[in-house]
């Protein structure tokens, strides 16, 4: 047996959590419409909805807060982060945003402006929601290229996050000048948390400057990337993660972070360029009416302190090989129970294929949803639906989008829960598993017209 890596870290606060009754979640989840997203947090005894600003911060993040310089303009804390990026990812121009949709929003309109073509598109692995909104925002089209061995989450393969390098080439010069730019996820979400591999990342970026078309790199899990990328790439195995990760932005020319993620921080993100000045300066005059002044950009000093200091501890080798491998274990248990996961595990979620797992729910009545419904009701854990719902309706047609997908994302916090947690998750989503023939799948009361997963009102269909 492998020795389970325990918590590399001790506990020196506790935030308790109250276990609900049946009776009470049945009544919590009916108030909320069948959508998790309407639950109040408290009604909820594990929160597995997203790794997105649910982290804890380590003492030395504490005492960073202490450490803000809330000057309106020019903070300290400003300078400690943008000299950060420069050291970790060789990026010359930051900008501090209040998170990764702020440094969408600022980005994606000059991306446009840019482009030569009449019918502007972003070609993506895969575009995170927000990520699409903002590019349809912006007057132009989401594209992705995904790599079809994601699709079936059985097969074992270790770069599910890559690019269709065949997919992206035809596209590329179907389009032509229409391409804005091109957008890497790293890790990519969407497909499981799944890494993108350094050659592949190499090729993308080759593929597009040939072109002329900007590299955009969607940061939101790199250090996972980086992680996944010596693990399972022999080239890498003696690279140190800094290295690895000085390489993978140098195939960029611009990135955006949600660094809610791997930053290890509650809330912020970036918008870093390399060296492109122009278009560094125009995302800053966006910057000011939309996220704020150009050096705190939404964020308070304190928190610009905590996420400088965050980026370096996200990269810790320690608390990488714990936090993935926590994630590992979640899912290595769900399989001995016979719960069906995209597989390998990803970086940051266990993935659960509602399509397998409930085949007898049709997309349109969203099994994925239904799911974390139940475990919901079952155990008081909440988890969310990357399928259907989440991909909503074409914009010109009204009608639902085909997904490659129908998954339930158990999305793992940083450093916030233990490996007894996961196992009592991993109980309660078996016992789901066993009477999953009767589960049934769900109907729209109300159906709001963009974004309709967040405020959506469900019951049984
Ligand atoms: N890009 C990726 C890959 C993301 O996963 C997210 C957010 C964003 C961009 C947007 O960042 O939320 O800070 O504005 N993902 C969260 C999630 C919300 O639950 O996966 P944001």
């Amino acid at each position: 047996m492998t020795r389970r890596i325990p918590e590399p870290y001790r506990i020196k606060m506790v935030e308790p959590i109250r276990q609900t009754t049946a009776a009470e979640r049945r009544l919590a989840l009916e108030q909320a419409g069948w959508n998790p997203f309407l639950l109040k947090a408290e009604d909820v005894y594990i929160d597995l909805l997203t790794d997105s600003g649910t982290g804890a911060m380590s003492d030395r993040q504490w005492a960073g807060l202490m450490m803000g310089d809330e000057a309106y303009a020019g903070s300290r804390n400003f300078f400690h982060l943008a000299d950060t990026v420069r050291e970790l990812f060789g990026y010359a121009h930051t900008i501090p945003t209040h998170q990764g949709r702020g440094a969408e929003q600022i980005l994606f309109p000059e991306l446009v402006k840019r482009c030569r073509g009449e019918r502007p598109v972003f070609l993506s692995n895969y575009h995170f929601d927000t990520t699409k909104a903002h590019v349809e925002l912006a007057g132009a089209r989401a594209v992705n290229a995904l790599t079809p061995q994601a699709l079936d989450t059985g097969a074992a393969y270790d770069w599910k996050g890559d690019f269709d390098l065949a997919r992206l080439r035809d596209i590329l010069e179907a389009e032509g000048d229409n391409v804005a730019a091109v957008i890497i996820t790293i890790t990519c979400n969407s497909a499981g948390g799944q890494p993108v591999s350094m050659g592949n990342i190499r090729a993308v970026s080759e593929l597009a400057r040939a072109r002329g078309i900007p590299v955009v790199i969607d940061a939101a899990r790199f250090a996972e990337n980086a992680w996944f990328i010596r693990r399972r790439d022999p080239a890498y195995g003696e690279a140190s993660l800094a290295d690895i990760v000085r390489e993978m932005f140098s195939h960029g020319d611009m990135f955006t972070m949600s660094a809610k993620k791997d930053g290890l921080v509650n809330i912020g993100g970036l918008c870093c360029f390399k060296d492109d000045e122009a278009l560094f300066r125009a995302a800053q005059v966006r910057c000011v009416p939309m996220e704020g002044f150009v050096t705190y950009g939404g964020l308070a000093g304190r928190d610009m302190e905590a996420l400088a200091i965050g980026l370096k501890e996200g990269l810790d080798d320690a608390f990488l090989s714990y936090r993935i491998g926590q994630v590992a274990y979640l899912g290595e248990r769900l399989r001995e129970g016979g719960v069906p996961i995209q597989t390998p595990t990803g970086g940051h979620a266990v993935f659960v294929d509602a399509k397998l797992l409930l085949p007898h729910i049709p997309p349109e009545q969203f099994p994925a949803h239904a799911l974390a419904c139940e475990l919901y009701l079952e155990g008081g854990v909440r988890a969310v639906e990357i399928g259907s719902l989440l991909l909503g309706r074409n914009p010109q047609t009204g009608k639902q989008e085909p997904s490659p997908f129908e998954l339930m994302r158990l999305t793992i916090p940083r450093r916030v829960y233990t490996n007894d947690h996961m196992d009592y998750i991993a109980d309660c989503l078996i016992e789901v598993k066993r009477r999953a023939a009767a589960v049934r799948g769900l109907a729209f009361d109300y159906e709001p017209p963009i974004l309709r997963h967040f405020m959506a009102r469900l019951q049984p269909a």
